[in-house]
């Protein structure tokens, strides 16, 4: 199994692979559309009936015996920008290796299975965070203009999109690495996911005046990028006061008019903010809110902050955690409980169906970055106990 799983998460990790290392597979992108065929023909070639959706995303199904709604496993095709090899890539993999496995050993399934790889969960290319599983959950009510010219480009009709969303999916599981370090501290081999956190994505505007980088003396400035800095130092210390799990992240900051030698009028940065209880991230986000405002007031600066995107906690579904554990005992591992500091398309599909997730080791809990790894033995064992609780769920 190691030798399958190995060759074809190299191949899809060559699709978009960048020159100075990693791989970006946006949404809708050259590279992201060859990767869709590829895995197509993966799962023509297992057996799979293949479908596309609305938006993209592409499944593979092989009828069950027994009528009712399908058992799901995959996950995403995207990656962020200078992506790892297994970030999605691992689960769809995996969901196939598991099925073409079972498909082999056992024969037709009594209920019906699938494997999908949805076509966007980053965000990378869009703000379009969970696209795939949301449009599956028929939760997009609206598409802004970038993104369905993206979708016009590759053949799909933006209002067609609500014809993906799906009600006959009973449970979905995915396998994917830890993208932490927990599991490698414990020495754990295996985690099932209790809960995946809570994220919001806010976008911070502040606003100064642009003014000659020359003649203006430092008290008389209202650097709108100076004020930022401050801000951004506040968004750390408050998540590190308020101790784990709370984390804070600005992943972007942009300043206008972007010169050298002119202070800059307006900054705007995002931030991600996320705790796996709903309340501590709120009270987390509250107090973000009330340090920059105290920095605008100390400094002459205007601040806007907005809302772009925001996920509470979900907790997994205690059957299918019992039915992954239960694989996991049989497969003779011992698994731990954890909960997922990552975003991942179960929290949004638990809307619809039960989910539960597998986590398999990150090596120095490297994630969305070229070094990102999983040893092969971790990468198999996954793929093992995946196997067995799709056969639990399926046969
Ligand atoms: C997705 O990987 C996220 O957690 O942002
Ligand atoms: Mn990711
Ligand atoms: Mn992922």
């Amino acid at each position: 199994m190691t030798e399958i799983l190995e060759l074809r998460l190299d191949e899809l990790h060559a699709i978009g692979a960048l020159p100075d290392g990693g791989t970006y597979r946006p949404l809708y992108s050259d590279a992201w559309a060859e990767a869709v065929k590829r895995v197509e023909r993966w799962f023509k070639d297992a057996g799979l009936k293949t479908t596309r959706d609305a938006v993209g995303t592409l499944w593979g199904r092989a009828e069950g015996t027994d009528k009712g709604k399908s058992i799901v496993t995959g996950s995403h095709i995207d990656t962020v920008r200078r992506g790892g090899r297994l970030d999605g890539a691992l689960g769809i993999v995996a969901g196939l290796t598991a099925v073409e496995t079972l498909l082999a050993t056992k024969g037709k399934p009594r209920r019906t299975l699938e494997v999908v790889a949805i076509c966007e969960e980053e965000g990378s290319r869009f703000a379009t965070n969970f696209w795939g599983s949301r449009a599956i959950t028929g939760r997009i009510d609206k598409v802004d203009a970038d993104i369905a010219q993206a979708m016009r480009e590759r053949g799909l009709d933006p209002a067609k999109i609500s014809a993906a969303a799906r009600d006959d999916i009973d449970t979905f599981v995915e396998l994917h690495i830890e993208q932490g370090a927990l599991l490698e501290a414990s020495g754990a081999a295996l985690a099932v996911v209790s809960a995946i956190v809570g994220t919001a994505h806010l976008e911070v505007t502040v606003t100064g005046r642009p003014d000659h980088a020359g003649t203006t003396p430092m008290e008389l400035r209202r650097d709108a990028l100076a004020g930022a800095a401050v801000m951004i130092q506040a968004v750390e210390s408050v998540a590190r006061s308020l101790g784990k799990p709370a984390v804070a992240t600005v992943g972007r900051v942009r300043a206008e008019p972007d010169q050298i030698n002119v202070i800059p009028g307006r900054a705007v940065f995002t931030i991600d903010l996320r705790h796996s209880d709903l309340s501590a991230r709120k009270a987390l986000e509250q107090r973000i809110r009330s340090l920059c405002a105290t920095v605008a007031s100390e400094r002459g600066l205007q601040f806007a902050i907005r809302m772009l995107q925001e996920w509470p906690p979900v907790p997994m579904h205690p059957e299918v955690r019992a039915v992954l554990a239960r694989a996991a005992q049989d497969t003779g591992v011992a698994a731990e409980e954890m909960v997922s500091g990552a975003g991942h398309d179960a929290q949004i599909l638990a809307a619809r169906c039960r989910v539960g997730m597998l986590f398999v080791p990150s090596i120095g809990g490297r994630s969305h970055c070229p070094e990102e790894t999983t040893s092969p033995e971790h990468l198999a064992l996954g793929t093992h106990v995946l196997q067995r609780a799709l056969e639990l769920l399926a046969y």
